[in-house]
């Protein structure tokens, strides 16, 4: 090279250096360490790109007592609500309002209206009436028996909704793809896809989030012989795992000490509290969700492509953030979510399999189609089963 052509290269190498360093993220970053000093467990945070994790709207008014004349006394068909007393009663279905009816609904739909018909509110008339008493159920299921994820903090209508309708984050089956490319069938990869952190890993982590596929897939033993899990697996839980790191906001390290990713003991406390929280959510999505198949009107959005409803995952609730709502509860003034009736609710209608083809696996499809009518307390037995015989999980 001639010193001619050397000085235009090097120019140009310096010219070129604010594209290239484009790529990197420029602010100022917060480190927080997770994990014994050494063993690389911190997170990072571009401080330029911090989201609030959001801020609950007032109650309507404060809870003083809850003493008073049972609500069940004036309204005797209640089901979720019956035992608390009629101006407890009130101010949540003030609250609810606030937290799922939109503010643009239309003229008739306004408020209270938006669920009930005013001439008559005991009436089931609006689809919308029987979701809400599902989604009752479903929120006092998980306070109550699910507070090994959710503490006491626990959640209520707002966590998922936030003044919306339908949830800002939702899933539902996904109508299988033609993965045929010139070099063959491409197993959902190969598309960059936000839930999978554009990566090119499997992009349908979302199966997991019903059913009881194993997640697992490391060895027990020295060698990899006789480990059940193959290559398509693993590449199937990494997705999974960068779909729930998405969710949260965290990077892997917040839950796994990643020299030994299957080691319970080497982790942190908040890998034991994701396990329940996959659990928690297969029994929210089969138990209560699914069920509402046949309940919302077709046609209208409540149904994803293949004719099931929008079901939850861990971004429902979390919404990039490690705790929903930077972990603030509002149970206090709603005592009531988090309590299961003396009386219990009739059983939902039977869960309907999604006819066709879809992306989740056979597995999955099974285990949806295997819920009974009596959906919530089978798959609630079914799920504390699976709870028990965890002989490396959690509780070892
Ligand atoms: C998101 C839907 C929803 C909204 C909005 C809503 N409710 Fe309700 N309401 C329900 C459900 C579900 C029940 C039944 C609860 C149960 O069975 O425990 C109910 C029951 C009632 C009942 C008892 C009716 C009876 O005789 O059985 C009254 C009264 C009532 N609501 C008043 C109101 C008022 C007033 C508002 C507005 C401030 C309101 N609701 C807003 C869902 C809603
Ligand atoms: C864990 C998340 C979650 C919680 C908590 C939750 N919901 Fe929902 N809700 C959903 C999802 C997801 C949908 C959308 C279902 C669909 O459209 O197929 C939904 C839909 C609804 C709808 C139907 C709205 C429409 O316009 O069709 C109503 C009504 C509703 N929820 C009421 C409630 C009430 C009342 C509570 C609290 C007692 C509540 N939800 C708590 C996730 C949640
Ligand atoms: C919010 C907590 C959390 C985060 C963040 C997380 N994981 Fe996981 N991971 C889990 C849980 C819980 C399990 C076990 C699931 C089960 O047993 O059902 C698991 C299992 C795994 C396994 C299988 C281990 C075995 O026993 O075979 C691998 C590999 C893994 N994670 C890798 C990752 C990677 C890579 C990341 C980052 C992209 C990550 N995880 C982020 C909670 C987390
Ligand atoms: C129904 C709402 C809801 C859903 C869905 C949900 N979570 Fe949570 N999660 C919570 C609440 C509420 C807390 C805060 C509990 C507390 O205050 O300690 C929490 C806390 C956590 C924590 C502990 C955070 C910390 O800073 O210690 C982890 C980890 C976590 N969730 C993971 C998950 C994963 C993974 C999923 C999906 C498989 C999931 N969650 C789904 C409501 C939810």
């Amino acid at each position: 090279m001639t010193r001619d052509i050397r000085r235009p290269v090097a120019v140009a190498a310096i010219l070129s250096l604010p594209v290239l360093l484009a790529g990197c993220e420029l602010g100022p970053k917060e480190t927080t360490q997770y994990g014994p000093r050494g063993a690389g467990m911190e997170g990072v945070a571009n401080l330029n790109l911090a989201t609030s994790p959001g801020v609950p709207p007032p109650s309507a008014y404060p809870l003083t007592t809850r003493e008073g004349q049972r609500a069940r006394e004036v309204y005797p068909e209640l089901k979720a609500l019956g035992d608390i007393s009629v101006d407890e009663f009130n101010l949540l279905m003030a609250n609810i309002t606030t937290w799922v009816v939109p503010q643009d609904a239309a003229p008739t739909e306004q408020g209270c209206n938006y669920c009930h018909n005013p001439e008559n509110m005991a009436s089931y008339e609006k689809y919308t009436k029987t979701v809400a008493l599902k989604m009752l159920q479903m929120t006092q299921n998980i306070n109550v028996n699910w507070q090994t994820h959710v503490k006491g903090t626990g959640v209520t209508c707002y966590t998922c909704h936030r003044g919306l309708a339908i949830p800002q984050y939702s899933w539902s089956f996904q109508a299988d793809e033609d993965q045929s490319t010139i070099l063959g069938n491409k197993q959902g990869q190969n598309t960059p896809m936000q839930a999978v952190g554009y990566s090119s890993l499997p992009n349908d982590p979302n199966s997991y989030f019903v059913g009881n596929t194993e997640i697992r897939v490391g060895s027990k033993t020295i060698h990899p012989s006789g480990n059940p899990a193959g290559t398509k697996t693993a590449e199937h839980t990494y997705g999974l795992m960068m779909r729930m790191s998405g969710a949260l906001g965290v990077n892997c390290t917040f839950c796994h000490n990643s020299h030994a990713f299957g080691d319970w003991q080497a982790s942190r406390l908040q890998k034991v509290n994701a396990w329940h929280g996959i659990r928690m959510v297969r029994e929210a999505n089969e138990g209560y969700i699914q069920p509402l198949q046949t309940v919302f009107p077709a046609n209208i959005g409540r149904l994803g492509p293949m004719g099931d409803p929008l079901k939850i995952n861990c971004q429902t609730c979390h919404q990039g953030h490690s705790k929903p709502l930077g972990g603030v509860s509002m149970l206090a003034d709603n005592p009531a979510l988090a309590e299961l009736p003396d009386v219990q609710p009739i059983p939902a209608p039977a869960a309907v399999v999604v006819a066709g083809a879809m992306r989740a696996t056979d597995a999955v499809v099974g285990a949806v189609a295997a819920i009974p009518a009596a959906t919530a307390a089978a798959v609630g037995e079914r799920v504390q089963a699976a709870r028990e015989p965890v002989v490396t999980g959690p509780t070892s």
